[in-house]
């Protein structure tokens, strides 16, 4: 069959990133979902083949090629973790909010792990922002500037060394680590029923993707630019 009288539902489910694209375009993927794509296309004006091609580049960005960080200076890392990973995440928690809330609301009196996952999801999204600001007003500068890129090293930093806000930022990784985990296993691994609407499948294929995306970013930060961060001070003659 081809995708364009495949049903907009069809696609949602089997291409899980599709449904970012669904959502932007205001096409409903869920109860609204029984046409085919061609169809709910004609009723918003918008061209077929365009939609097509924005699913198919939201399904491509989930296969990217990581870059090797370790020859990479620690500012060019710290742009990229701040501008990728807390870029996303600011993004993408409120839109797992509204989602998680919607099943709450439809299934939570069946199935009493949704609101459990709930009550979990909404204190680690709090901490994990007040974390990207702690990294970006105080940590990221400190360290963009022991390998300044203009060679002008700037007096920055009142905590002694870096390794006292490294170590803080590392704990939390930990504690996002473990909440990560807990909704992973409320979820059976963010399976959800066989009878699940798109919107249920959506929330927990989107909590997997925040939960990959959590994990490489933690491993940049944990293994590459805080290990490097650290050498690089005890360079530094005080
Ligand atoms: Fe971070
Ligand atoms: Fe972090």
């Amino acid at each position: 069959m081809a995708i364009a009288e495949t049903t907009v539902r069809e696609i949602a489910l089997e291409q899980p990133a599709s449904i970012r694209v669904f959502e932007q375009l205001g096409i409903d993927y869920c109860c609204g979902g029984r046409k085919p794509l061609a169809q709910a296309c004609a009723e918003h004006a918008l061209n077929l083949d365009h939609v097509l091609q924005t699913i198919a580049e939201a399904s491509a960005e989930n296969g990217e090629v990581p870059r090797n960080w370790e020859d990479e200076s620690l500012s060019a890392l710290c742009r990229h973790i701040a501008a990728r990973h807390h870029g996303y995440i600011r993004s993408e928690l409120p839109r797992l909010e509204m989602l998680m809330q919607k099943v709450v609301s439809r299934h939570g009196n069946t199935q009493p792990e949704l609101a459990a996952i709930q009550s979990i999801l909404l204190p680690f999204g709090r901490e994990l922002l007040e974390h990207l600001d702690k990294e970006e007003m105080v940590l990221f500068p400190y360290i963009s500037n022991l390998q300044p890129e203009d060679g002008i090293c700037r007096p920055l930093g009142c905590f002694g060394s870096v390794r006292h806000p490294i170590e803080r930022m590392m704990a939390e990784h930990d504690g996002a680590g473990e909440a990560m985990a807990r909704m992973r296993e409320l979820s059976s691994g963010f399976t959800a029923p066989d009878w699940a609407c798109p919107t249920y499948r959506g929330l927990y294929q989107a909590l997997r993707e925040f939960e990959r995306d959590l994990h490489q970013h933690v491993h940049l930060e944990n293994n590459i630019l805080f290990p490097r961060a650290i050498q690089l001070e005890q360079t530094i003659p005080e």
